[in-house]
């Protein structure tokens, strides 16, 4: 048995990777709930994860549902249910599928989880994410989502393998949207401490942003059907760790702003530190007036498009 309780809503490739992930780690008991007419497969995976926690050192227990009342006082739920994109599309062409699915969801998780921290990966996740906020009821700092966690991971990758270092020595800050206007923000990134700039010629680093900001599609492009999954569930499980374990780590994170950077009303990656009550509290970075621009412009956009679909 473990300490923390934690839900997984949707079991496809994302919501069982993550399961995998948060059982490794050992993160605490874990349900994972699909629709009701795959509960057969989710039931079946599942079992097969917890089957591999006694070769793992974890003492998680791990199980599949079609019924939310198995969800019961979690302490965390993870939002991974929805349609990927497919090649050619954009994360926002799944607004309206998605915005209907989080509903239910969310009206579910919650009715039997009053007091829970709800993560989101659904997309378009700054969308979902203010949805997930409104229909729960929950305090705005309690709903929350992953998008900066692995759009800065591929950055890191991508910096590592071209500076031939270790990238978990890489350190960057992805602000705004998860599309095409994310903002890495070069300035602060590091190698150990050791400024970005001074390491890679302009050109070199603007081809590097280049590859991140077209990092989900260039995977979506490659798989040919459904998206990226391995790199989202490790953000998810490493905001998950922070979030159970109070280990008050700072990320950029989907959040739900009320004045915060000037915006309200729309959530957008801003780095935050996460702790057991969720946000705990947000940093405020001073932008450039090119870097607020370029966030500007994504707000007005997240904003435009839920007012045009939802
Ligand atoms: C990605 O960037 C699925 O949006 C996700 O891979």
């Amino acid at each position: 048995m473990g300490v923390n309780k934690i839900t997984v809503v949707g079991g496809g490739n994302t919501g069982i990777t993550t399961a995998f992930l948060l059982m490794l780690k050992d993160l605490g008991d874990i349900v994972v709930i699909d629709l009701p007419q795959f509960t057969n497969t989710v039931k079946g995976k599942t079992l097969d994860i917890f089957e591999a926690a006694p070769l793992l050192g974890s003492g998680a227990c791990v199980v599949g549902t079609g019924d939310y009342r198995d969800t019961a006082a979690s302490d965390l739920v993870v939002i991974t249910a929805g349609l990927p994109r497919k090649p050619g599309m954009t994360r926002n062409d799944l607004v309206k599928a998605n915005a209907e699915v989080i509903k239910s969801v969310v009206t579910e998780a919650v009715k039997y989880s009053p007091d829970a921290v709800i993560l989101v990966l659904t997309n378009p996740v700054e969308i979902i994410t203010h949805l997930a906020y409104k229909y729960s009821g929950l305090p705005r700092l309690k709903v929350l989502g992953q998008a900066g966690v692995l759009d800065g991971a591929r950055f890191r990758t991508f910096v590592a393998d071209d500076l031939n270092v270790k990238s978990e020595d890489v350190t960057t800050l992805v602000f705004g949207v998860h599309g095409d206007d994310m903002l890495p923000m070069t300035r602060i990134s590091a190698v150990n401490s050791v400024p970005l700039e001074n390491l890679v010629s302009p050109e070199r680093l603007e081809e590097l942003v280049r590859r991140t900001k077209g990092g989900g599609a260039e995977i979506v492009n490659l798989l040919g059907t459904g998206s990226a999954y391995f790199a989202p569930a490790a953000a998810l499980t490493a905001m998950a760790s922070s979030i159970l374990r109070h280990e008050n780590r700072l990320f950029s994170t989907v959040t739900n702003l009320d004045g915060e950077y000037g915006y309200r009303d729309v959530a957008l990656n801003v780095p935050a530190v996460l702790g057991r009550g969720g946000i705990e509290r947000i940093i405020d970075l001073p932008l450039t007036p090119a870097e607020k621009a370029v966030v500007d412009k994504s707000a007005a956009e997240v904003k435009g498009l839920l007012a045009a679909y939802v």
